[in-house]
């Protein structure tokens, strides 16, 4: 074990390896199911703002709770789109091509969320947690070592 260690922190390279795959892969993963914690107060206002602008709708608590519940569970749904896709597109392109073109994905992600606010509309929110599910589900099966 120790032998390990050491021959491991001989190599930098390696450790740098092991850091990049890291952050790069899992680490999407166990963000964006902790990250929408924090910013709930907003994004429930948005919904709300958006209902009473467009529809002239104020909403209950109720109806609110409902929309919020299908906007951090539509994350999971993404996943499984994404981890159901991601073998096949390994295999395809293989799964250097696959890592580049999936931060793509996360990227549409991101754009989606932060251009929700501009544009008025809670529903690029939900698009962009369902991206962001298809970008971590995918990545979860790259780690998958029966996969060629
Ligand atoms: C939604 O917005 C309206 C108008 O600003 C407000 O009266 C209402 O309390 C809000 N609903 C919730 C559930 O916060």
């Amino acid at each position: 074990m120790t032998n390990a260690v050491s021959s491991l922190l001989k190599n930098p390279v390696l450790v740098a390896v092991v850091l990049l795959t890291g952050f790069g892969g899992t680490f999407q993963y166990g963000f964006h199911i902790a990250v929408l914690t924090a910013p709930s107060a907003y994004i429930k206002k948005l919904v709300n703002s958006t209902c009473v602008q467009r529809y002239d709708l104020s909403l209950e608590h109720w109806q609110l709770s409902l929309i919020w519940s299908f906007i951090v569970s539509t994350y999971c749904i993404g996943g499984l789109l994404g981890s159901l896709c991601a073998g096949r597109f390994t295999v395809t392109y293989g799964r250097k091509r696959c890592l580049m073109l999936n931060n793509v994905v996360a990227i549409c992600g991101a754009v989606l969320m932060v251009l929700s606010k501009t544009a008025n509309s809670f529903e690029m929110v939900v698009v962009g947690r369902l991206v962001y599910g298809i970008n971590s589900g995918s990545l979860l099966v790259k780690r998958n070592p029966k996969i060629p």
